[in-house]
């Protein structure tokens, strides 16, 4: 994939804290308690291979956003292989619009 990177991680791990192992460079504010929306990664495929977004995720990006397929890194737990995008301008929800870097994710199950 042009300028991405391929992750390992295990069914369950926080997409953040793969994409922090493996060295990827996702922005945090908060330090992952989904208050600072830094770390809205976008383009996940396929649809359903994280976790269903929970309340707080909900909350903190809305419905639109989501349906837009923005998700926060630190509140999506992988379920399943997947490739996600980054974007190159960090920023929050929105950001999205902007070209990133992908993350293609292998999932242990
Ligand atoms: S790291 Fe702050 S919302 Fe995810």
């Amino acid at each position: 994939m042009p300028g991405g990177e391929s992750i390992e991680a295990a069914s369950g791990t926080r997409l953040l804290d793969a994409a922090f192992d493996a060295g990827a460079l996702v922005p945090t504010i908060c330090g992952g308690k989904g208050e600072c929306l830094a770390c809205v990664v976008t383009r996940v495929t396929p649809y359903g291979a994280l976790s269903p977004p929970d309340r707080l995720e909900k909350k903190a990006l809305g419905s639109a956003l989501i349906l837009r397929g923005e998700r926060l890194s630190c509140q999506a737990k992988i379920e399943a292989g997947c490739v996600v995008t980054i974007p190159a301008k960090p920023g929050g929800p929105g950001a999205a619009a902007s070209p990133g870097n992908d993350i293609e994710s292998s999932s242990e199950l």
